[in-house]
């Protein structure tokens, strides 16, 4: 069946799936005040907090960054916004004992995800964290234990599963639009070129590089790793699959129900990037510049790919999930919304618009009042833990390979790789002293 777009549009309307405007502060300020904390006070940290401090249902109490020109920032525009004003903390662990919060968001660089979701839900906040969960599999597997043992909320940014059009758009999937659906690429393609070495340098006097490093190793700062950049360094993160990955190899299990793939092979490298550098005087990224992933279920394949060079020009799309069907191919994508091309050629597109709160198009606010409604119901968020946890790992399950160079079969009951000794140690990795290995 192929809805009509107005139709579709009016009746995605009247169930509410539209974004409302913005509540005002004031309009909420009789909701209940949680005590709340940011932790890793840069880009993202703030779109969120924004989004919580809009909703009216919490008192910033804390900031936390380890770079103290990101900390007076964010706490003028906490004070700015809402009147609060936070304390603020260049090491979490003393934030952690002596603010006695109900709420953390963290939004640190990966490999900070995991130590800082344990500590704050072993001192009983609810947590609001980024994905990925964690840098590799065992730490999220920690997270999620953490949180089940101390019974408290943690909601995983996964924004795309609350957004209005990939709700809608996976009520379209769902409901059989698209027929018989056989196979799902996922991609992720922009331009660049060749990349440049940066040279390493003290790190700035605001920055505590080794608090920033932390558990993992203490390698040379250079200027291109902070704000933002820690995502193309092996150290810190994932890459392209280990971050845009997460969103749409989760629309891929939101979509079958299914937990975990059994067979992952994937392969890469920096053809246009050039080989990474990294030396004593000068270093480049490390991440793929070019990927393919393919994830094998029991009844479908999906296949991941990005490119950080040539666009894609000659399809509609950059960004998103394809979905094949015996019906057509539907398009699930971010700003361009989602789109069904019905294979029979007479019939017409159908398109939902994009519908986001800006800047930088997301979802919080609706994820924010899920995770409020989920503390105070005892219910799971949308984006619970074990959600964002299983998405993660199709990511670092592909990492996995392509660091390995070879297929692995993943026993995802027992969080094991079948019969590979050296791909089941990078289920985990060494952390620099004083900083231990999640073990919960
Ligand atoms: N859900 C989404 O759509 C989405 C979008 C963007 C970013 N993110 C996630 O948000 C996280 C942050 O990304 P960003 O782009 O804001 O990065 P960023 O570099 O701008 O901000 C991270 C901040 O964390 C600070 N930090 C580092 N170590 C810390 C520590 N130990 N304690 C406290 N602060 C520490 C850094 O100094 C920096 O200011 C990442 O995990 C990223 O994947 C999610």
């Amino acid at each position: 069946m192929t809805l009509p777009r107005r139709n579709f549009i009016q009746s995605t309307l009247a169930t509410g799936l539209l974004l409302g405007g913005a509540p005002s502060i004031h309009a909420a300020s009789k909701a209940k005040k949680y005590r709340t904390a940011l932790i890793g006070s840069g880009w993202w940290g703030m779109n969120i907090l924004k989004e919580a401090m809009a909703a009216g249902n919490c008192q910033v109490v804390a900031l936390a960054d380890v770079d103290s020109d990101v900390l007076e920032l964010a706490a003028e525009k906490v004070k700015s916004l809402s009147g609060d004003v936070p304390r603020t903390y260049q090491d979490v662990r003393e934030l952690i004992d002596k603010e006695k919060i109900d709420i953390a968001i963290i939004a640190t660089p990966d490999h900070w995800h995991a130590l800082n979701a344990i500590a704050a839900i072993g001192a009983g906040a609810h947590v609001f964290v980024e994905k990925p969960t964690g840098h590799t599999i065992q730490e999220s597997r920690a997270m999620l234990n953490a949180a089940r043992a101390a019974n408290r909320t943690v909601q995983v940014g996964l924004h795309r599963r609350i957004g209005p059009h990939y709700v809608s758009g996976m009520k379209f999937l769902k409901d059989g639009n698209v027929g018989d659906i056989g196979s799902v690429r996922m991609f992720v393609h922009s331009t660049g070129g060749a990349e440049k070495p940066a040279q390493n340098s003290q790190p700035p006097s605001n920055l505590n590089w080794d608090m920033y490093c932390g558990p993992a190793p203490l390698r040379p700062y250079c200027r291109k790793i902070h704000p933002g950049g820690f995502r193309n360094y092996l150290d810190f993160a994932n890459g392209t699959l280990g971050d845009w990955g997460v969103h749409w190899l989760d629309q891929v299990l939101w979509w079958s129900e299914e937990k975990f793939p059994k067979k992952i092979f994937s392969s890469g490298g920096r053809p246009i990037s050039g080989p990474a550098v990294f030396n004593e005087k000068e270093q480049t990224t490390d991440t793929p510049d070019s990927q393919i992933a393919v994830y094998e279920f029991e009844s479908f394949t999906a296949t991941w790919e990005h490119r950080k060079f040539a666009g894609n020009g000659p399809e509609k799309h950059s960004i998103g999930c394809y979905f094949y069907g015996t019906k057509g191919t539907f398009h699930m994508g971010w700003r361009d919304g989602w789109t069904f091309y019905p294979a029979d050629s007479k019939q017409p597109t159908v398109h939902q618009d994009a519908q986001h709160d800006e800047p930088d198009g997301h979802s919080i606010k609706l994820l924010w009042s899920d995770f409020i409604a989920a503390i105070e119901s005892g219910k799971k968020p949308t984006c619970d833990i074990e959600i964002g946890h299983l998405a993660t790992n199709m990511s670092l399950l592909g990492m996995l390979s392509y660091k390995l160079g070879r297929s692995i079969e993943w026993d995802g009951v027992n969080e094991k790789i079948v019969g590979d000794e050296a791909a089941n140690k990078l289920l985990r990795r060494e952390y620099r002293e004083p900083w231990k290995y999640p073990t919960t």
